[in-house]
């Protein structure tokens, strides 16, 4: 892991568009408001657009965070805009011009380039052909991002691996997947692996299931067009869940070495049972019921009869020793009735005797939004009481760490690794060969079936009615309606709870 000097380039391709507004120049001016980037980097915008200095600043200062102005002025002193055809040389030699003049005020003997491409995959080949042909580093280091998709399937994500590997080595490849990079999700190594009370009980003896579950509060609202071709699956469960439900499950690493931490993940990805599709739940939102949101098909962008996927769960089996036959869901869904991200662990049943029915710890690892980790215990009611009663070891990020804490977003604490040269956070090669080869079949199954039954959902709703019965046949247990009161504020609870 090298990290960058002080003068190093990072190059934005695709800086016109959204992805490079929303997050990655966002991401940028974080590091910087942080001190976690080099007061004497340059930053280059590249896009097709003709964009005066002033338009590229506004269009790429809406969405920065905190800082005040005089931070923000002195971010924007190291950006400027190229303008060029990503199918083009032109405009790669005018950046290589921008790379050679900056390097050599500065005398720099080994260059250090990053170049982020925030672009459609259509155009992968041909922009990461004339990086590799005009401005890839005789001497020195290049880092090339990319985001999702990387492919559409098997065979796409293989055409695209084929076409990039000549040009780079795995090394200098960075796939982005946004996930990696949540301070929850960072943590789940730590967690698992640093706390024996956690590890000792990490397997199939002790665990009854597992449900990792994405829940969006909007729907594509515009945005179907993009949307239509791509469902729920391959948007966020083929990549995101997946990334959560590897970390989950994978064997201790060695080490915190990048490679160690990928070949686990790899090797437990290999022991996944073939996804069943006919042991799942596949939907599509409707209108709201009072008939203020639309449903996906009032979505003008997308075709009249679409059969789009915006719901869908469906369970994982993991055959080896320490998994083999406990339940995992992956869940799904857009225009559900909140927007969170959580893991939940159920652990099996104590011996019974002592206690003729008494709940099941569970871990809740809260993702998002406001981060938390708390385990259901089971605990005496405070007093005279001699009932036990469900509660809980809360660790709420925001109780309990004060506000000074800096949680990178995402795209900072990806970013950063980049410029570390840290790849642990990002997704290799053979990492993503195996994983369409488990989504493949499954989304062939799906499409190619012209009786697909989606169940319809209400926008706002909880999902398909359908859920709780099927969490319920996957070895989850939900807690009787009013026995579990959080906080526990009343002393007169027996009874009541
Ligand atoms: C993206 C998907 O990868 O992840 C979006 O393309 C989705 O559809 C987004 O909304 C969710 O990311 P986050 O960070 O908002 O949970």
């Amino acid at each position: 892991m090298t990290a960058f000097g002080e003068y190093y380039t990072i190059v934005i391709l695709g800086a016109s568009g959204d992805l490079a507004a929303k997050k990655t120049f966002p991401a940028l001016f974080g590091l910087f408001r942080e001190k976690q980037l080099s007061t004497k980097c340059q930053i280059i915008g590249y896009a097709r657009s003709d964009l005066s200095q002033e338009d590229f600043y506004n269009k790429i200062s809406q969405h920065f965070k905190g800082g005040d102005e005089e931070t923000k002025k002195n971010f924007l002193k190291l950006c400027s805009y190229v303008e060029g055809q990503y199918d083009a040389d032109e405009g790669f030699q005018k950046l290589k011009k921008r790379f050679t003049e900056y390097e050599k005020e500065h005398n720099v003997e080994k260059a250090e380039r990053l170049l982020y491409l925030a672009l459609p995959p259509s155009t992968f080949t041909s922009v990461c052909e004339r990086i590799k042909k005009n401005v890839y580093p005789k001497d020195g280091i290049i880092r090339v991002v990319i985001e999702k998709p990387f492919g559409h399937d098997l065979d796409s994500a293989r055409e695209l691996q084929k076409s990039i590997a000549p040009l780079f080595s795995e090394d200098e490849i960075y796939r982005i997947d946004h996930y990696l990079g949540k301070e929850m999700v960072k943590n789940l190594l730590v967690l698992r692996f640093g706390n024996e009370l956690f590890s000792g009980v990490w397997n199939k003896s002790h665990i009854a299931s597992i449900q990792v579950s994405f829940k969006e509060p909007f729907g594509t609202e515009g945005r179907g067009g993009y949307f239509d071709s791509i469902g729920i699956i391959r948007d966020v469960m083929q990549n995101h869940l997946l990334q959560v439900l590897t970390l989950l499950t994978m064997e201790r690493p060695v080490s915190f070495d990048p490679e160690a931490i990928r070949d686990e993940k790899v090797k437990v990805l290999k022991a996944f049972d073939a996804f069943d599709v006919n042991d799942l739940i596949v939907g599509q939102y409707d209108r709201s019921e009072d008939g203020k949101k639309p449903s996906y098909l009032d979505d003008k962008t997308v075709a009249k009869d679409s059969k789009c996927i915006t719901y869908c769960a469906f369970s994982v089996n993991i055959h080896n020793e320490r998994w083999d036959g406990v339940p995992m869901v992956l869940r799904a869904g857009k225009a559900l009735d909140e927007g969170k991200v959580e893991i939940r662990i159920q652990f099996k049943p104590v011996a019974r005797g002592m206690f003729k029915d008494i709940h099941r710890n569970e871990l809740v690892i809260r993702i998002q939004p406001d981060e938390a980790i708390y385990v259901k215990i089971n605990s005496k009611i405070p007093g005279v009481s001699t009932e036990t009663t469900l509660t809980d070891l809360d660790l709420t990020y925001s109780k309990r760490y004060s506000k000074d804490f800096w949680i990178p977003e995402a795209y900072e604490s990806l970013l950063r690794d980049v410029l570390h040269g840290n790849h642990a956070n990002f997704v290799r090669d053979d990492e993503l060969e195996v994983s369409w080869k488990l989504f493949t079949p499954l989304l062939e199954k799906l499409e190619n079936n012209p009786n697909l039954k989606l169940e319809k959902y209400p926008y706002g709703s909880k999902g398909p009615t359908e859920l709780r019965d099927y969490l319920q046949n996957h070895g989850y247990v939900f807690t009787r309606p009013g026995t579990y009161q959080w906080p526990l504020t009343e002393p007169d609870v027996k009874g009541k709870i």
